[in-house]
């Protein structure tokens, strides 16, 4: 078994336990980790970290690491650290509630970036020197490149930037993932940089493997743990009708010529509604999709199955148990159709306006004039984080944001005078959708915006008061452009706060 994994002789010479290795992480420093959504993390390590962080708590000395992923983990990681107070800065996204708690109350500083921004920007310097990288990796090759698990998120960055790397080896990870990957070693910093050369979703432009000087492994640690998997719910009648709103959409786009047969390659966020939307595209008459988008969960792979969607490119997945065991029984057809990439390629802007995504996400809120956000419960409180939806809202071909209408039984409008905080602005949002309606704001002014958004997608508790705001701000704005009354347009959230009822506006 180990030679099947760790091919380099040399390199065998390092396996140690995840004590050791954890022992090799010095308080203070920056530790980049593998893994995606919950995909392809290492599983050991950071919880062996957490045992030794919690002992020096103990002994009253100080311990936190700077932690950087691709994107959100697994209790095995955020969670472990976040518990034992081990992070003092987290980045670029991440969904775990310990890790949320802390961010939430001040005592976890968390940089919430664009998917598509961090690994330039650890390039150019701006988070540090990166001292230690950690990676999940189903093999190392006789040549020493390591080839990944389920994801690759930035990896291949913090391999090429760490001072010294620890390399989980899990062998529960199937080894058929091999030729899977593609590792682009074209990206160069401005001004040397170069197009991208491709040109079609499923193209392969790199590597099968993760470049790595194997004097900078300075440890190898092997584990057997799968990825942990959430199932989804299956979806609610809200989903469903966003789902079936969104589909008809698109049908209506390829019967107006706006979009070919085979659509353009989707980028589906993740979680129930994008889950819905995905399920319903296969009873929708589409055939020979593709899809250019982060995360591969349980409905990519339906479509892929059922020959719906052609192929998929990504940089992880979020699959259900259930899904996962059906992708490892088979491996061989998956192989053939999807392509994992790094997060810098699979969210990069010049290709999503190249390929010309339709980029499918989710949302807290919109308000009236179509700015979107997607991070803030009521201005403040941090949920996840931006993700990737920022890379392809600004550059996709299409963007659209789904929500149900309301939150919280009915006691908050996902429909609002003024977002709370801004993620994606007016100019970035062409579609919203919610269980009463979609509205295509794509060539209308803020005033048209206004009413579109209001008539099709406003919950009906809410429509009315909603008009009344919007008729009062036509009359009694400053500016007549995007009409707003100031004092008032965040009113809504801080009744929310106040009684936990929005609705108490009235
Ligand atoms: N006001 C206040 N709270 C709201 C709200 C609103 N308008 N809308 C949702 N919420 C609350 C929910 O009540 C829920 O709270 P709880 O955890 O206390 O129950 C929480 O926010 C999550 O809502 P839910 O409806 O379960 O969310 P979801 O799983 O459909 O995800 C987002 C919605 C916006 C949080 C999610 O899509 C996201 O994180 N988006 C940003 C990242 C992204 O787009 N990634 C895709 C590309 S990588």
């Amino acid at each position: 078994m180990t030679e099947d994994r760790i091919r380099n002789a040399a390199l065998r010479s390092r396996i140690v336990t995840p004590e050791q290795a954890a022992a090799l992480i010095e308080p203070g420093q920056t530790v980049a980790m593998s893994g995606f959504t919950g995909s392809g993390y290492p599983k050991a390590v950071p919880v062996a970290l957490a045992a030794r962080i919690e002992q020096v708590h103990a002994a009253g000395q100080p311990f936190q690491i700077r932690l950087l992923t691709g994107a959100s983990t697994a209790p095995e990681l955020d969670g472990a650290l976040a518990k034992v107070d081990g992070i003092a800065l987290r980045l670029p996204f991440q969904s775990d509630p310990e890790a949320r708690r802390r961010i939430n109350d001040g005592s976890l500083a968390y940089i919430d970036a664009h998917l598509s921004h961090v690994a330039q920007h650890a390039w150019f310097g701006f988070y540090g020197d990166i001292d230690v990288a950690v990676i999940e990796a189903v093999a190392i090759r006789e040549d020493g490149t390591i080839v990944p698990s389920t994801s690759v998120g930035n990896s291949k960055t913090w391999l090429d930037l760490a001072k010294r790397v620890i390399v989980e080896v899990n062998e529960v990870q199937p080894l058929a993932l091999e030729g899977m990957h593609d590792i682009y070693y074209g990206t160069a910093l401005p001004p040397q940089r170069r197009p991208i050369p491709l040109e079609h979703a499923d193209d392969r432009i790199g590597d099968t493997a993760l470049r790595c000087d194997p004097d900078k492994i300075v440890a190898i640690v092997r584990t057997a743990a799968p990825d942990r998997n959430s199932p989804f719910n299956p979806p609610d009648e809200a989903s469903q009708r966003i789902a079936a709103f969104l589909v008809e959409f698109l049908q209506h786009e390829v019967a107006k010529g706006r979009l070919p047969k085979g659509l353009l390659p989707l980028q589906s966020g993740v979680g129930n509604i994008p889950n819905a939307v995905l399920a319903n595209l296969a009873d929708s008459g589409f055939r020979d999709l593709t899809a250019f988008t982060e995360v591969i969960q349980d409905g990519m792979l339906d479509l892929l199955e059922s020959g719906v969607l052609r192929s998929a490119s990504c940089t992880g997945f979020a699959l259900s148990p259930e899904a996962s065991l059906r992708f490892e029984a088979n491996l061989g057809f998956f192989r053939e159709r999807i392509v994992l990439r790094t997060q810098e390629i699979s969210n990069h802007p010049e290709l999503v306006r190249r390929l010309g995504c339709i980029g499918m996400n989710g949302m807290v809120e919109v308000d009236i004039y179509g700015n979107v956000n997607s991070t803030h419960i009521m201005g403040s409180r941090m949920q996840n984080g931006i993700g990737g939806s920022g890379d392809f809202a600004r550059n996709g071909f299409l963007s659209i944001f789904m929500s149900p209408s309301t939150a919280k039984n009915g006691t908050i409008s996902s429909i609002v005078p003024m977002v709370s905080h801004v993620d994606h602005t007016e100019h970035d949002v062409s579609i919203v959708v919610t269980e009463y309606g979609l509205a295509d704001l794509r060539g209308l002014s803020p005033k048209q915006r206004a009413r579109v958004l209001i008539d099709r997608c406003a919950h009906p508790d809410y429509r009315d008061a909603l008009e009344d705001y919007f008729a009062r701000a036509l009359r009694e704005s400053y500016g007549k452009h995007t009409p707003h009354l100031l004092p008032e347009a965040l009113s809504w959230h801080q009744r929310w706060l106040d009684t936990g009822d929005m609705r108490a506006t009235r």
